[in-house]
Parts: C-alpha cells; structure tokens; sequence
C-alpha cells in the first residue's frame, strides 16, 4: 500500500515538473489551461493589474452553457503565464428584452478607485426587432461589483453619446485616467474619457476617423500607439497601428503591424499590455485566434511586440516567457531550437 502511495507521489511529482517545465512558456495558438487544466476561456478579453496580480476578464465561450444566457469569466495570474480561475462574474440572462439573438462581447473592467467599485463595460448588440439576426444595436453594456470577481450587477446599456459602439477597447493611461475604445461604424474609433466614477462617458477625447474594430491603446517612450484590425468579422485581416504625441491626436497614417499576407498571424487585437520591469518595459499584443463555429476553442496570440520611436512590429509567434518584475522577455528561437 505504501509503495504503491510512494510510486503515485514520484508519478504525480514528476508529471508536475513536466507541467510546469512546458508552462513556463506563453504559446501562441495552442491551447491555454488555466489552474484546472481547463482552455482559458477569456476571449475579446481585457487585463487589469491590481497590486501585483493582473485579472483577466473575457468572453466565456464554454460548451456547456445555457444558450439563452452570456457569460464573462474572470482569471488572476501574478506571471501573465499561469492563470488561475477566479469565477464566472457575469452570467446573465436577456437583461432588456433584446430578443434571442442578444449578443454580449468583448467585456472590460475598470476599477475605480474614488468609488471603489469594479465597473464592466461591455458590447452589447442583437438583431433590431424583426431581423432574424445582426449586429444593429450597437451598445455599451455596464455592470458593477464590489469586488473583482465577485458576481457583477448588470446596470443598463446605453449608446455613448448617442453613437453606435460596437467592438470595445479599454485603455489605462500613466496618470491613472481610464478610456474606452468604441468602433462607430459610420465614423471611425472613438478615444472617450470615462467620468469620475466610470458609470458613463466624460468626453469625447478624440473620434479617430480609420474604420478599425478590435481598438487597443499603449503609452510608451512618450509615445501614444494604437491599434485596430480592419472590419471583416471573425476573419484575420492585417491589423494597423498609428502614433500621436497626445490622444486628442493628430494620430499618423495606419501601417500594418505584421507582413500582411500573414493577416496578423490568423488574430485579431484585443489590447496592448505594457509591463514596466526594473530592467526592461514590455509592450504585449494581446489577440484572438477566432473559431467562430467552435468558439470554446478559440485561442489566443500574445506576443512581445518590437516597438519604439514612433514604430510597431508584431514578431512571428513563438513560445516566449516574461519576468514580470523585470520586465524582460524571452522568445524561444524554434528556428534554433534554441533562445534569445
Ligand atoms: C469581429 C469582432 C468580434 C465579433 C465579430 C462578429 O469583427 O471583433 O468581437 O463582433 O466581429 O462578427
């Protein structure tokens, strides 16, 4: 019986080291597990830091869900790379009669610090009545809680200053001032600066008049860099960058942020993470590989981009790790076999 105990605790030892020896790489594309050895289900997601643990907040795609309810699901990690999960904090039903085919996407948390609160906000959309299907909504959903990942309190949705929003991003600045990033299909992007206590929009910072979706924005080396994917639904498409000194703009010319025929690697943007080390800052691309017929599987493309004086690159994916303290990176070199 011992033996047997001792022969199972050697077998379960040495099968965690194997674990943990492959987890300590980000792979992009492959499938991501989370503490229970489940696909990480936090997709169109957004990162906040909160001390030093950073929480994930995305879409849950699982299979087992109820169809008539959407879900958010939220993780926590201390590394970026291994990411435990912290609870389902939305799991809502139709909340304003928007019909069947109600869609919630891309949520994003916020935390405000006067109010102490966590405020979401979210895509929300559906057919208009009498349409079997479409994106004709176009609005922002809000919700609240007064923990991270506590169950959050669906408020209202609403359109930001009277304008269509669809994909949304989210953007912290140095100075702690919080943005929403929301594609407005006749104009373009807009830049709003939330109100004091998030529950709505303070002011239009800047409409970015590029028709991009899938808006993420970094301040580095003095520097604003944003980034969209172009309108082509679950597609790739070759996703574009621009720079402005500051976010009211001007904002320069789009350039693709990857060889185009690689359309960003088969992903999409969801946000730029910077990491500020003690030795070195890093700027994360943060995007999904979309499945759209097998959701629950689609996966995600975070990668160390090359970025500086007013220019962008997204490296060809490979397995990297990151010292969140110091802020360095690693990319493992498959080519030989080796790293850099
Ligand atoms: C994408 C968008 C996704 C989802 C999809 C639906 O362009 O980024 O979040 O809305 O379209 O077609």
């Amino acid at each position: 019986m011992f033996h047997r105990f001792l022969i199972s605790l050697a077998l379960a030892l040495s099968s965690s080291i194997v674990a943990c020896a492959q987890g300590d790489f980000i792979r992009p594309g492959e499938i991501w597990p989370d503490d229970r050895g489940q696909h990480i289900q936090a997709h169109g997601g957004g990162i906040i830091r909160l001390d030093s643990t950073y929480y994930w907040f995305g879409e849950d795609r699982s299979r087992d869900l109820d169809p008539q309810k959407r879900y958010v699901a939220c993780y926590s990690s201390i590394d970026l790379t291994h990411w435990k999960f912290r609870n389902r904090v939305l799991q809502l039903a139709d909340p304003e009669n928007f019909g069947p085919r109600w869609i919630l996407e891309r949520p994003k948390v916020f935390y405000c610090q006067p109010t102490k609160k966590y405020v979401m906000y979210m895509h929300i959309d559906g057919p208009s009545p009498g349409r079997r299907s479409g994106y004709d909504l176009a609005r922002v959903g809000l919700a609240v809680c007064d923990t991270v990942d506590g169950d959050y309190q669906y408020l209202r949705s609403f359109r930001p200053l009277g304008n269509q929003s669809r994909d949304l991003g989210q953007f912290i600045d140095d100075d702690g001032a919080a943005y929403l990033i929301s594609e407005d299909r006749p104009n373009g992007f807009h830049i709003y600066r939330l109100a004091e206590d998030y529950l709505s929009i303070d002011r239009d910072t800047c409409l970015v008049p590029a028709h991009l979706e899938g808006g993420a924005i970094v301040h580095f080396g003095g520097l604003y860099y944003t980034i969209g994917s172009e309108l082509t639904s679950w597609n790739p498409n070759p996703n574009k960058y621009a720079t402005a000194a500051r976010l009211e703009g001007p904002w320069s010319d789009f350039k693709d942020i990857a060889p185009p025929d690689t359309k960003t690697y088969g992903s999409q943007s969801t946000m730029l993470l910077k990491v500020v080390g003690t030795k070195h800052e890093a700027v994360l691309f943060l995007a999904d590989i979309w499945k759209p017929q097998t959701q629950w599987d689609s996966r995600y493309l975070w990668m160390p981009l090359e970025i500086g004086a007013g220019k962008l690159q997204l490296p060809k994916p490979q397995p990297w790790s990151i010292d969140v303290e110091t802020g360095e990176v690693t990319i493992k070199d498959s080519d030989r076999g080796g790293e850099k």
